[in-house]
């Protein structure tokens, strides 16, 4: 069978200077297709280093990481971009927003590298916003946000192109309760009834519940795999 994401030996080292510190030690990590996986661990057990390997935003120094079966590190940069753009949709920590563009345009921005009509990529873009309660922010910039509503924006443009995997990096991060469950339901919504397979990352085990498995990172190695439901 094919996993929607497989990790092999994945090993990765800063270099700065003189020194080397390992991020990631050995990480087999396996996903299943539209299977909603939980990676939870203290700061600096390398969830975002993990989290970039597999959505290609970073090469590893060993190991591999397989996406549906293909090995990454085989594709070229059109691959690689169009792997990017289509399949994944990614959450930044720091939410990465441009910040001379408005919201519509930041969630729209996906969209542009894609043969998608001006009307349909505002359209999409609208509906997404509508659902992550933003529809009011749209033509705001983003430093007219809370960190909050900034964030949601992070994920509204991760899964504008209705992406088949969703990498989360702490999205509730800053989020309140209430928001925070908001977009907890989006993302059980999306696995459940649209069979996105979603990697969460998060130091908040409140947020969880809906997750089939939660693997416990520290200090760049899987301690711990708990199946929650099948
Ligand atoms: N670009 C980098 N250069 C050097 N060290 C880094 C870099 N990015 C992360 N690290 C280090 O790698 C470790 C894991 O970081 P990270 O993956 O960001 O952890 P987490 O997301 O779990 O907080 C940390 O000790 C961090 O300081
Ligand atoms: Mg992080």
């Amino acid at each position: 069978m094919k996993y929607a994401i497989e990790t092999v030996d994945l090993l990765k080292t800063y270099v700065s200077g003189a020194m080397e510190y390992p991020a990631l030690k050995n990480v087999n990590l396996k996903v299943a297709r539209s299977e909603y996986v939980a990676i939870v661990g203290p700061s600096g057990s390398g969830k975002t280093t993990l989290l970039n390997l597999i959505g290609a935003l970073d090469k590893p120094t060993k190991g591999e990481v397989y996406i549906d079966g293909t090995p990454i590190s085989k594709l070229d940069n059109n691959q690689l971009a169009e792997l990017r753009s289509r399949k994944i949709g990614f959450v930044f920590q720091t939410y990465n927003l441009i910040p001379y563009l408005n919201v519509l345009g930041n969630v729209e921005l996906p969209m542009m590298s894609l043969n998608t009509s001006p009307k349909l990529r505002r359209k999409k873009a609208l509906e997404i916003l509508e659902t992550l309660k933003l529809a009011d922010k749209a033509y705001k910039k983003p430093n007219e946000l809370s960190g909050g509503e900034q964030q949601r924006v992070a994920i509204a443009r991760a899964l504008v192109n209705d992406p088949a995997i969703v990498l989360a990096d702490e999205p509730t991060g800053n989020l309140d309760s209430k928001t925070a469950l908001n977009v907890v339901e989006t993302f059980n919504r999306l696995n459940t009834e649209g069979g996105v397979t979603i990697i969460l990352v998060t130091h908040n085990l409140e947020i969880t519940k809906f997750c089939h498995k939660i693997v416990y990172l520290r200090d760049g190695s899987i301690v711990k795999e708990v199946i929650q439901r099948k």
